[in-house]
């Protein structure tokens, strides 16, 4: 698909047959199964000031938190019996150091067969290569924005060109790399978003968590949500499966955020992953990123048959296994757009 071709779906009134075509090549390729991702949040503590970000350094006022080893242990062994694959994410915190990340990535490899992301921002790729040795599988560092303009401004002090040589060092030390974009940013329209996907096709990463921005009030940025961001993000997941078929596109935690059954919608427009959060429940409430997240508290292994069940009712299912990337040889970047 062309950059015209892109605006175009993304404004024009019915979206009805972009959405209805991603749901069925996401089914193509992936299936009914849904996998599924349990979330660790490791750390509350940040060195960046990203101005959409709840967490922010300059954000005061507010108790952050840190899991001690045995802890982030024993959770990361919840996330593990309960889901194929472990994330591990945090803000930029360098006192959460390559030795302790490591010591998790081999708690995980313990713990079973799950496969493991890290989300814990731009670090040495010295740490990048060791965790990677340590059984780490994947990783996560979102673009947020393809602008350099509003990815200046909303990371204060960060250059969108120093995030793409991280996203090139990750996959050339062998990781499975998921990258993606705020949708409803203050600054961005129709064809900033284009250009979001564009970049991602160029990208064709093996996930892309694409989200939609929700203003937190203690930020710069705090104030209304954009209008129409549901059916904008739900237009640019739809965009996305067609254009990168094989990536996983995860239904995200804040689209649920947004609206009680978004991530439901998220599944309908091409999305095939859930994430559900283990962090303890009173760490969780301090890991704001953002306005309304659904708190649940119950194990991981007890929500698993709810969702299968809910699932169910949309003719879906939850996974089993790892979820693993499918090979980028037989699936290459698409150019067509909706049949
Ligand atoms: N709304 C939605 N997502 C947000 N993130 C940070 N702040 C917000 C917000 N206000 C997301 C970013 C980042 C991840 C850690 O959380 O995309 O990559
Ligand atoms: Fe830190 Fe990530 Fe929030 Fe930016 S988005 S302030 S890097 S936690």
């Amino acid at each position: 698909m062309q950059r015209r071709e892109l605006i175009d779906w993304l404004i024009c009134p019915d979206p009805g047959p972009l959405l209805a075509a991603a749901d069925r090549r996401r089914r193509e390729l992936h299936g009914d199964a849904v996998e599924l991702r349990a979330i660790v949040e490791l750390s509350s503590h940040c060195r960046c000031d990203c101005l959409y970000c709840g967490l922010r350094r300059s954000r005061r006022g507010f108790r952050r938190f840190r899991l001690g080893p045995e802890q982030a242990l024993a959770t990361v062994r919840e996330a593990a019996r309960g889901a194929g694959t472990v994330v591990l994410q945090a803000g930029e915190d360098l006192r959460l150091d390559e030795a302790r990340v490591s010591a998790l990535c081999a708690g995980v490899r313990a713990a079973g067969d799950s496969a493991l992301t890290l989300s814990l921002g731009e670090r040495p790729r010295a740490s990048w290569a060791r965790w990677r040795a340590a059984g780490a599988d994947r990783y996560l560092l979102k673009l947020e924005t393809a602008s350099p303009r509003l990815y200046a401004r909303l990371r204060p002090g960060h250059a969108l060109a120093d995030r793409l040589g991280a996203l090139e060092t990750l996959r050339e030390l062998g990781y499975q790399v998921g990258t993606g974009n705020l949708v409803g940013l203050p600054g961005q329209g129709a064809e900033e978003l284009a250009d979001d996907l564009l970049l991602l096709q160029r990208l064709d990463p093996e996930m892309i968590a694409i989200g939609p921005f929700l203003p937190h009030p203690s930020t710069p940025l705090a104030g209304a949500p954009a209008p129409r961001l549901l059916d904008l993000t739900l237009r640019c997941l739809a965009l996305a499966r067609l254009l990168l078929p094989r990536a996983h596109l995860p239904a995200t935690t804040a689209l649920g955020a947004l609206l009680r059954g978004g991530r439901e919608l998220g599944l309908a427009a091409g999305a095939n992953v859930l994430m559900e959060d283990v962090t303890p429940l009173a760490f969780r409430r301090r890991y704001e990123l953002y306005p309304g997240r659904a708190l649940v508290e119950e194990p991981l292994a007890l929500r698993r048959p709810r969702l299968d069940a809910r699932l169910r009712e949309l003719g879906r299912r939850l996974a089993s296994g790892r979820g693993d990337a499918l090979p980028r040889a037989l699936h290459p970047p698409a150019s067509g757009g909706p049949a």
